[in-house]
Formats: C-alpha cells, structure tokens, sequence
C-alpha cells in the first residue's frame, strides 16, 4: 500500500505500454469482443491509489475504436450534489430522452436538472437511466467508464449499479474503478470485481528502464519492488531516482 500517492500531484505521463497486466488487459479485451456481439458484462476495478486502475480504463477507451462511449469521473467536490455523475455520464445520450416512455423522460429530466422539479421514486429514475442506456447502445456497441467510483454522488452510483446489473441482452461494457479502502455503493452491487495488485518484478524492471533511470540491477528492482508493492505510480516517481540509488550504499535505499 502506498497511501502517501493518494496526495500528490501528477508529474508522470501516462506510460504508452501497461506493462505486466495480461491478465487485466484479456478481461478487457473479451469484455469489448462481447459487447461487439450484442453480450453485455461488467467489471469493478479495484486498487489503491496509483496501482493503474484509470490506466486500464483508458486502454479500454482506445481499444473501443468505433463503439460508443460513456464516461464519467466521480470528484470529491460533486460527490455530494445528487446526479452529477450521471449528469456526465450520460450527456452523448440526452437526445434520445424523447424516446423514453414519458414518465421515465420526465423523472430523468427532473434528476439530472433539464426540466421541471419532480418527484420521483428512485425505481422510476433507475429504470429511465437504464432505459436510455439501452437506447444508445441501440444503434452501436457502448462503452462504460465510471472512474474514481468513490467519489460518485450516491443517487448516481446507485443508478449505474442497478443499470449494470440489468443490461443483459446489450452490447455493453462496464468498466467502474473503485479506490481500495474508499466506500462506494457500486462494490455493494453484487458486480464481478477485480482486484488490481502491483506489479510483478519483471514488468517493474521494465517500468524502471522505461522511466528515464535506464538499465536497473535485479537487486535495486527487488527492493523497488519491495518498498513500493508494485505501484506503478510510486515506481514511476522513483525511477529517475533508481540509477542514482544503484551506485549508493545498500543502507541508503529503501
Ligand atoms: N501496468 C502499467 N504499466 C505502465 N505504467 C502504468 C501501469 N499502470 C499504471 N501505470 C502508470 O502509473 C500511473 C498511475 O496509474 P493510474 O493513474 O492509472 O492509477 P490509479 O489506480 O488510477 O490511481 P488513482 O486511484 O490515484 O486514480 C500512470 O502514470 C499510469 O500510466
Ligand atoms: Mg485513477
């Protein structure tokens, strides 16, 4: 764990290549085939800060290519004015709020603040969420990212959960990412979960060389590793610092 990232600010880019996550990236890969097949499925990644979870739900963005997309970020600052994350999330989609039977129109109108204040049983407003899901993805296979899933209003996590759980016959794919140890109602919502750990010695060789500090020895990396857990993020932080450490007494590394 490196809870101490869950502060910093971003001074890395995002590496081209996700090194050491085959397994992750093949879950994607046959979650995207699926939707392009008219199969839905869906996924919560989960991981502490910097393990690499928006990475994974970038790499599903570009593998996407032509299908469609909806994407939303849950931020702390939002995380307490109801429907903000679907708000977002479901901007591409608003056009087709007239083909939704007009009750759920109206409720999803009334939620998302584009009509008249209303009150609506969440029922109604959940079904008119997965209803207009449904419709978009009428016309093209979809794409789902919610990142930072903990940071989501609770009406919106609440609504993606239900939606996720219930678009069996679509061509969808749901990819949420959830911070470790954060709260969010989308890991109560009985989704298939994946649990996201730090890399393995290898691919943080590789993440080393690649992040400007050049070849570094198997010891170095070992206790890189150890010290890191894996995080890419902490890993990416120390890299340039590797080579410089690689010539310093062992007492001084960590
Ligand atoms: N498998 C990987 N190979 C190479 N680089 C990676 C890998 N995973 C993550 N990274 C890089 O590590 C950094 C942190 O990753 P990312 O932002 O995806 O973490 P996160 O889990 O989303 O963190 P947070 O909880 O803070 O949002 C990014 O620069 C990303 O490109
Ligand atoms: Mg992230």
């Amino acid at each position: 764990m490196a809870p101490c990232l869950a502060a910093r600010p971003r001074r890395v880019k995002l590496s081209p290549v996700l090194l050491g996550r085959q397994r992750e990236l093949r879950a994607i890969d046959e979650g995207l085939a699926a939707a392009r097949l008219g199969k839905s499925s869906r996924l919560v990644i989960h991981g502490e800060p910097g393990i690499g979870k928006t990475a994974l739900l970038e790499y599903a963005a570009q593998q996407a290519g032509s299908m469609r997309l909806l994407a939303a970020r849950g931020v702390e600052f939002e995380a307490d004015v109801p429907f903000a994350g679907l708000s977002e999330l479901l901007q591409p989609a608003l056009g087709l709020l007239d083909r939704l039977p007009s009750f759920h129109a109206t409720a999803l109108r009334s939620s998302l603040g584009l009509g008249p204040r209303i009150e609506a049983d969440r029922l109604i407003v959940d079904a008119a969420v997965l209803g207009l899901i449904s419709l978009y993805a009428e016309e093209s296979p979809l794409l789902i990212t919610v990142d930072d899933a903990q940071w989501l209003d609770r009406a919106s996590a609440e609504a993606i959960g239900f939606a996720a759980r219930r678009l069996v016959a679509d061509p969808v794919l749901v990819l949420i990412a959830v911070r470790e140890g954060e709260d969010s109602p989308l890991l109560a919502a009985g989704l298939p979960d994946l649990m996201l750990g730090g890399l393995d010695q290898e691919a943080a060789a590789e993440l080393l060389a690649s992040s400007g500090g050049g070849q570094v020895s198997a010891e170095v990396t070992r206790r890189l590793v150890a010290a890191t857990g894996g995080n890419p993020l902490a890993l990416l932080e120390l890299g340039p610092e590797a080579q410089r450490m690689a010539s310093a007494p062992h007492e001084n590394l960590p």
